[in-house]
């Protein structure tokens, strides 16, 4: 089913595009490349790891800058020499559908970072990300198998066993895997000093972070890439992110697919020899707190700061699981 609702949405793009190109651009959708990229374990539970999960608890940030333990250190913790899968899943969903300092198994977590944030998680989602770190071998920081044998004494047992993910296959550098890179890393890099600075000096000082910072952050994820990064919108709050007519289409199309639930795919197309890819950025709950119907998710003072820094501001009145804007990125 999915994959029918995929080629269809693939088939409509290219019918929309062809229709309307002028004879410099050649376009393409490139479906095959996504599918024929999926790393040497396509397994499910690995991408909404990665997506759901690493904002807070990814492996790469420096110690020093973390705002949650890095995956690993959970799988340490909730791994025995006796655990089955089920069992593995099952005490990892207890935790996440609510976490609460009496559930923790990390109470020197609990008390450097405070208590995980409730998020809306789906069940199934969560056990097939429980299914994937019981069974592989997932990516840890440089610095945690030392750090537990040396300062845990002995105290905390360091586990990550599982298949390994062979880098090679899973590195790819079709356009659509390079586009779809930058926009997950800028993503990950936006979303964790955001949920940083919303965990520790709340919503409001995260507007002026978002007002300050959203620029420099992806600006400077653009530089490292050699890419054109933009996030751009039908209801920009910066007027500077006002989509153009071309992205204007696209958010439509990505629109209609996600209210009618279909399967979509980045949109990439070749232009005088440069790539531009287009991708999805929806909502989710925690963005309603900024995002949301004003008289109901947004808190009056936040509201107030929204409307000071921003008088013209378009980008409230969203619920979850709507298109936000898109990813805007130009690369060689
Ligand atoms: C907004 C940041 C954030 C996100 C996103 C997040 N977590 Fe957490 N999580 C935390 C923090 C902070 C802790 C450490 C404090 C604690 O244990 O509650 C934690 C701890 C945990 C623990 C250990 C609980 C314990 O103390 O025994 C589990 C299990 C967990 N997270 C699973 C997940 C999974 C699975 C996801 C993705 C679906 C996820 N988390 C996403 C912030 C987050
Ligand atoms: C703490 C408040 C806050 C939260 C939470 C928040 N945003 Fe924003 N968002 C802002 C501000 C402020 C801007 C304007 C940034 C600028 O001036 O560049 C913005 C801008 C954006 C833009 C760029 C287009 C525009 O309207 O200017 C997108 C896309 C966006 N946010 C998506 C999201 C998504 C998706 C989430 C949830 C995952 C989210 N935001 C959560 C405050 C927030």
């Amino acid at each position: 089913m999915k994959h029918y609702s995929s080629l269809l949405l693939t088939a409509l793009m290219l019918l929309l595009f062809t229709s309307c190109n002028d004879s410099k651009k050649t376009t393409y959708t490139d479906n095959t490349a996504v599918k024929e990229s999926l790393p040497a374990t396509n397994h499910p539970g690995k991408k909404l790891m990665e997506t759901q999960c690493y904002v807070c608890h990814n492996p790469s940030t420096h110690e020093k800058g973390r705002i949650a333990p890095p995956m690993v250190a959970i799988k340490s913790h909730y791994m025995t020499d006796d655990i089955t899968q089920q069992e593995f899943a099952d005490a990892m969903w207890r935790f996440v559908e609510k976490p609460s300092g009496n559930k923790s198994k990390m109470r020197g977590a609990v008390n450097r970072f405070g208590v995980m944030p409730y998020q809306p998680f789906v069940e199934e989602e969560i056990r097939q990300i429980a299914d994937y770190i019981y069974n592989y071998k997932i990516d840890e920081p440089d610095w945690f198998k030392q750090h537990v044998e040396e300062e845990s004494q002995g105290k905390m047992q360091y586990r990550n066993e599982g298949k390994v993910v062979d880098k090679t296959t899973a590195k790819n550098n079709s356009p659509v895997d390079r586009g779809l890179e930058y926009a997950m890393s800028t993503k990950k890099e936006l979303g964790k000093n955001l949920m940083g600075t919303i965990q520790k000096k709340g919503t409001k000082e995260a507007v002026l972070f978002c007002n300050k910072q959203a620029y420099p952050i992806t600006d400077s994820m653009a530089i490292a890439q050699n890419a054109t990064i933009k996030r751009v919108s039908d209801k920009p709050r910066n007027q500077q992110n006002q989509a153009n007519q071309k992205e204007l289409k696209i958010i439509d199309q990505f629109k209609k697919a996600i209210a009618s639930k279909e399967d979509y795919q980045p949109i990439t197309e070749l232009v005088n020899g440069k790539n531009h890819f287009y991708y999805p950025i929806t909502t989710n709950s925690m963005c309603l707190q900024c995002h949301g119907t004003t008289d109901k998710d947004i808190n009056p003072t936040v509201l107030t700061a929204i409307s000071k820094l921003y008088p013209e501001d378009k980008a409230t009145g969203y619920d979850v699981n709507e298109v936000r804007g898109i990813w805007s990125i130009t690369y060689e």
